[in-house]
């Protein structure tokens, strides 16, 4: 056979306008695939953010997160508009739509360009029959903005821009917190930094930044915690890539300051990507001489394994990696049982919806009781790889009691070796009350300004 040299080859301008689509068409997919289920908005990100060029990146996130956080009102206004929803396989209409409404009721962009643009959009998804009917329904809108939403106002989606079985469910769990919660979980999270506390102090680190013009305050439960002023690029933080400091939310910390990795222990972080917790357990579990814990972490989705590895280069640590089902003793266990466990099991992340806004369009109420079977099978499976002894601390990021206290009150009942342990026990350094003491364990709620909504209870195991 034989094979003639390949012709040097080089893209028109236009040939590589038409690879790197613009941020709206992108965003059009990432919207249409979350309506569709098939995947999370931080999934669908990480796999269509490099259609788009760098400097566009900023406004596809912009448009991705800003339609899922408006999502119940711009579904209740877009479904009011249309006199027939659109089918399923228009569903990328209804995405185009639902930006459309984004960037007329929430962004700067110019109404006629937000309006031109959209129309726009249904040529490119050679969808040509829609456009009299999309610039229809945008110009109706443009006309009747104020109207349509003082009608709509009193419907609960509306109001609190939540969906509705949502909202019932913490009003019946946390009807005092209600407002609060909702508040917190609509806006943005302030951008909380976890300080290497085995490389530089937490003072240290604050004088850093602020060289550098980041001006931050410290966390009041974590000692490890930096709030930063205004948000900056990862890069932009002093010593980033040399693992001085990660992004981590200060409710989070807070696992690894109650844990307190001593060096020597043997620790399993039981469901461990992105691998946050994994490698503050690892900072706070090392000491001088550069001795540490002997840390074990499972992980069941390979493509998250991928981040926890990453995580932990950059920190210059490693870690026994196992991808695999850490209820599947079988498919990892070796036999030998751990002194400290963290069980960061699956959950609702109803505490987290302002950093996983697409919970407002994919999350329902049957999951929940999917995510509690699934969290009793690790807990009960996973309880059997802890000593005598040891401790277990099981946690979440979610709300909801049937996935914590609740959860944790049957795993009591019938687990005959398992005591709860009062927090803050384990820590002396940390004394600071966090949360609202429940049934068991403490139970956190976002707020406005600081944490994200937690949920910890630790265990011991009786010694014989
Ligand atoms: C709440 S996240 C953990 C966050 C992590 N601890 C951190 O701080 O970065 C739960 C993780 O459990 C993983 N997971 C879900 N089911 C699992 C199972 N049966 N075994 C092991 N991991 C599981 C999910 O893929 C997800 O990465």
């Amino acid at each position: 056979m034989t094979t003639s040299n390949p012709i040097p080859y080089s893209a028109t301008p236009s040939e590589v306008l038409s690879i790197q689509h613009s941020a709206r068409q992108v965003a059009i997919k990432v919207i249409t695939n979350i309506l569709l289920e098939h995947g999370s908005l931080s999934t669908q990100l990480a796999r269509h953010q490099t259609d788009v060029a760098n400097e566009h990146i900023p406004l596809l996130k912009e448009l991705c997160f800003g339609v899922c956080r408006q999502y119940p009102t711009l579904n209740s206004v877009a479904l009011s508009l249309l006199a027939h929803p659109f089918e399923e396989k228009d569903t990328d209409l209804y995405a185009t739509l639902l930006l459309g409404l984004y960037q007329l009721t929430y962004m700067n962009t110019p109404d006629h360009a937000a309006v031109h643009e959209t129309v726009e959009a249904c040529r490119l998804l050679k969808k040509d029959w829609a456009t009299k009917l999309m610039n229809a329904v945008l110009r109706r809108y443009q006309r009747e903005e104020h109207e349509i939403l003082d009608n709509l106002s009193s419907m609960p989606s509306i109001e609190y821009n939540q969906p509705k079985w949502l909202v019932k469910r913490i009003n019946k769990h946390w009807p005092d917190d209600l407002e609060q919660i909702i508040e917190a979980s609509n806006t943005h999270p302030p951008m909380c930094i976890r300080v290497n506390e085995s490389r530089v102090s937490r003072e240290t680190y604050q004088k850093m930044l602020k060289d550098k013009g980041i001006e931050s305050e410290i966390g009041k439960f974590s000692t490890s915690a930096l709030y930063l002023q205004t948000a900056v690029r990862v890069s932009q933080l002093p010593d980033f890539e040399e693992g001085f400091a990660s992004v981590q939310d200060e409710a989070a910390q807070l696992s690894a300051h109650i844990l307190s990795p001593k060096p020597g222990e043997k620790i399993l972080d039981a469901c461990a990507a992105p691998g946050g917790k994994t490698g503050h357990l690892l900072e706070r579990g090392n000491n001088s001489e550069n001795k540490g814990v002997e840390l074990t972490a499972v992980e069941l989705e390979p493509w998250r394994m991928e981040k926890i590895e990453s995580n932990l280069e950059r920190l210059g640590y490693s870690a026994h990696l196992i991808c695999a089902d850490a209820g599947d003793l079988d498919a990892w266990w070796e036999g030998e049982q751990y002194d400290k466990i963290l069980l960061d099991v699956p959950c609702s992340a109803t505490g987290v919806i302002r950093r996983n806004p697409d919970i407002k369009i994919n999350r329902k109420p049957a999951d929940i009781n999917e995510l509690i079977v699934i969290q009793r099978e690790i807990l009960t499976q996973v309880w059997k790889t802890l000593k005598p002894g040891g401790f277990m601390l099981y946690a979440t990021c979610s709300l909801m009691p049937e996935e914590n206290e609740q959860q944790v009150h049957q795993f009591l009942e019938a687990q005959s070796d398992a005591n709860e342990v009062k927090l803050n026990t384990l820590n002396n350094d940390a004394k600071i009350e966090w949360g609202t003491e429940v049934s068991h364990g403490r139970q956190m709620f976002p707020t406005l300004e600081s944490h994200d909504g937690f949920y910890y209870c630790l265990l011991q195991k009786t010694s014989t």
